[in-house]
């Protein structure tokens, strides 16, 4: 029997096949370049977008293209995936296009969870963006940190915990993707807690070094890391688990270029530098779950973090002396994320209001300074 007895398949229907693990095979039509910048997790490109696109001809026909699964296309917007689509099912493979394509599949979220004691941590992982955010519950209290997808989804999954979200916080203003903090926040009636700066354009309470909130019995204390932006900020909760924003990910560090001269992204260099050493300072069994994963996510429920440990075991850079790390940080800096410009002004204004979300967030992460 068929999955669907449509040929189009939606975003949120392909989410629940692979969490539920029902196997199906994803094949990509788009270009090999498109594919390497960012796809579905476990997906495999055909190589069969310019055939696609300049005949009629049955592509996969020609190329001998079986599957014993159903099959769902993807391409970029949802277009030539239904073409692709049309001609698998005229050799009898059940096949969906994916509606919206890649591109919406940049909404797509998933969890992993973790206990330390009694405070639980959900990280919330936008699959195609790789962008992470975090809600901690302790004794019926929450916080969120880095709201990075809808308002509801923290609603809901706060309640599904019988708890309140009392605090909203961000690391730093981001510049891959618009902030739900705000929304959030006023939805909630929970209290706004931003990096001290004063460039956002809203109220906020101010947070900075030092500065320590209690989320039911865990204490969450904010530890100034300037470099990736000069606001950034990491939290410490109960002296164990890390939230290292884009300061530290799994595979490398924050990159310090983004609106900045070059004399300024070498200053923000040597931010960024004096800030890790003061984070390689903990104590090496801590836990750091970063603000981003530099791969898509996939639906395993695996939490994306390491120990400290882990990471100087496994990261060279973190061992470079500053000049050395400067030089290496600012030769061979990855293009600019996509409409960076726009959703940094976006994140001071607070208002998205009129912009097509889908639009702006759409591509790969490159909040990381390495390729
Ligand atoms: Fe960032």
């Amino acid at each position: 029997m068929a999955l669907f007895d449509t040929d189009t398949i939606t975003i949120e229907s392909l989410k629940k096949l692979l969490q539920e693990q029902i196997p199906v095979k994803i094949v990509d039509v788009r270009s090999q370049e498109n594919f390497d910048q960012w796809h579905i997790p476990g997906s495999e490109l055909l190589p069969v977008n310019s055939a696609l696109q300049e005949t009629d001809d049955n592509v996969f026909l020609d190329m001998g293209f079986t599957s014993g699964l159903p099959v769902v296309v993807v391409c970029q917007e949802g277009f030539l995936s239904r073409k692709a689509t049309e001609q698998l099912r005229d050799l009898d493979i059940e096949a969906y296009s994916l509606e919206g394509g890649i591109k919406h599949w940049t909404r797509v979220w998933n969890t992993a969870e973790m206990l330390l004691e009694d405070t639980k941590i959900t990280q919330i992982r936008r699959a195609g963006k790789g962008c992470l955010s975090y809600l901690i519950i302790n004794n019926g209290e929450a916080a969120v940190i880095d709201a990075a997808v809808e308002p509801q989804t923290f609603i809901d999954l706060a309640s599904e915990n019988q708890a309140q979200i009392k605090y909203v916080l961000d690391t730093h203003i981001h510049a891959d993707h618009f902030s739900r903090s705000k929304q959030l926040a006023e939805q909630t009636g929970a209290k706004l807690l931003l990096p001290a700066q004063n460039l956002v354009q809203y109220k906020f309470t101010p947070i900075q070094d030092d500065d320590q909130i209690t989320i039911g019995k865990a204490v969450l204390k904010a530890i100034h890391t300037p470099g990736h932006t000069d606001e950034s900020l990491s939290y410490l909760l109960n002296n164990q688990i890390l939230f290292s924003g884009d300061l530290l990910f799994l595979n490398g560090v924050g990159r310090p270029d983004l609106k900045s001269t070059d004399e300024i992204a070498r200053q923000k260099t040597a931010k960024l530098y004096r800030s890790l050493q003061k984070i390689l300072n903990l104590p090496e069994d801590t836990l750091v779950l970063p603000g981003h994963y530099h791969q898509p996510v996939a639906f395993d429920g695996k939490l994306i973090g390491k120990t400290l440990q882990y990471l100087k075991e496994h990261l060279p850079l973190l061992y470079l002396e500053e000049k050395a790390f400067i030089n290496e940080i600012l030769t061979d800096m990855p293009d600019t994320p996509p409409n960076y410009e726009q959703i940094v002004d976006l994140n001071i204004s607070g208002d998205a209001e009129n912009h097509d979300l889908v639009d702006l967030e759409a591509g790969e992460n490159r909040c990381n300074s390495q390729k």
